[in-house]
């Protein structure tokens, strides 16, 4: 498996050509076969990849530090409240001195205004690739498992109707990052997307002209609506999910009126009626269970959410086995 795209930044799938995903699903499917054939996979023998992280994660800790496990390299966890960044040392510095470490470095940065620019500055000095564990715009990572779980279950992804649905939550105030990407991914593979959220949720506005844009080129459409009843109706695929109220008040608290006010925005066996009968749940994970979703949605025979948390692992190894090399 060669290194094609070799010292290429993981920032945002739109710095990424469809031909290139492709290639990235591609070998996240060859990667998930071997997986299952138990057969070695040592393409990143002896190489180092650095995962710092800001936040808490699970999935995306783990299938990353297995990832490397399993491509015969190594994941170095750092919590960066331990790194001297904590002191105020620049992106740069961080980035060069990583760089000279290893072969990759990853980054977990969510905070609103910040998470992005971090890691583009990182980017902008590291001689590895810097790859997006989630920032507050992008969760590249998630969107790839999400189109290579699609794929796998759907037939085709032309005219899909695909619904991203907030839904009510009280765990934290969740980022933007996994509707925008989708918002953003999905038209481009020819899907018909709803964008359905209540007043007060919405994403920012260069993110739905992009989306149109991406979907005229690619065959796709994108629909904006507050109803979400009208989101579940016909729908291919849902995905229900909570995200913060970020671009029209950047407070972090968790619970304020507007939250309160939309508590009915929830996944419910009723509007999962409404949707086709092949419908597919999908969740990215962690789900606010009984505030999202109803447990018996998301334990019911729609939900493919333990697969797509699966493909994490396959498009992480895909993405790091494409980009990270011989130095
Ligand atoms: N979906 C996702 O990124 O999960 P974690 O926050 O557990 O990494």
């Amino acid at each position: 498996m060669k290194p094609k795209y070799k010292g290429k930044h993981f920032i945002t799938l739109e710095d990424w050509t469809n031909e290139e995903i492709n290639d990235l699903l591609e070998t996240s499917r060859e990667l998930k076969r071997q997986f299952y054939a138990n057969e070695p996979t040592e393409y990143l023998k002896n190489k180092t990849a650095f995962l710092m992280f800001f936040e808490q994660s699970t999935r995306t800790r783990n299938s990353m530090e297995a990832g490397l496990a399993q491509l015969g390299g190594h994941g170095t966890f750092l919590d960066t409240s331990t790194m001297q960044i904590s002191h105020g040392e620049s992106a740069k510095d961080t980035a060069v001195i990583l760089s000279s470490y290893g072969h990759g470095i990853a980054a977990r940065n969510c905070f609103w205004g910040i998470g992005n620019r971090f890691l583009r500055e990182m980017a902008n000095h590291a001689s590895v690739p810097v790859m997006n564990l989630q920032c507050d715009l992008y969760h590249p990572m998630q969107g790839l498992a999400d189109l290579m779980t699609i794929q796998e279950v759907k037939t085709t992804t032309k005219n899909l109707k695909v619904s991203i649905i907030w839904a009510y939550a009280e765990s934290h105030k969740k980022p933007i990052s996994v509707p925008l990407t989708q918002a953003l991914l999905f038209p481009r593979y020819g899907m018909d997307v709803t964008l359905a959220y209540p007043e007060g949720y919405e994403l920012p506005e260069w993110v739905i002209e992009k989306a149109k844009k991406n979907a005229e080129a690619n065959g796709g459409s994108l629909r904006v609506t507050n109803d979400q009843e009208a989101a579940y109706k016909d729908a291919d695929v849902v995905i229900p999910k909570n995200w913060g109220s970020w671009v029209s008040n950047q407070s972090s608290d968790v619970i304020d009126d507007i939250l309160s006010a939309n508590r009915h925005w929830k996944c419910t066996g009723d509007r999962m009626a409404l949707a086709k009968p092949e419908v597919s749940y999908m969740h990215a994970l962690p789900a606010d269970r009984e505030n999202e979703v109803e447990n018996a949605v998301i334990d019911g025979p729609a939900s493919i959410v333990y697969q797509e948390a699966e493909n994490r692992l396959h498009t992480a190894k895909a993405v790091m086995v494409m980009t990270m090399g011989d130095k």
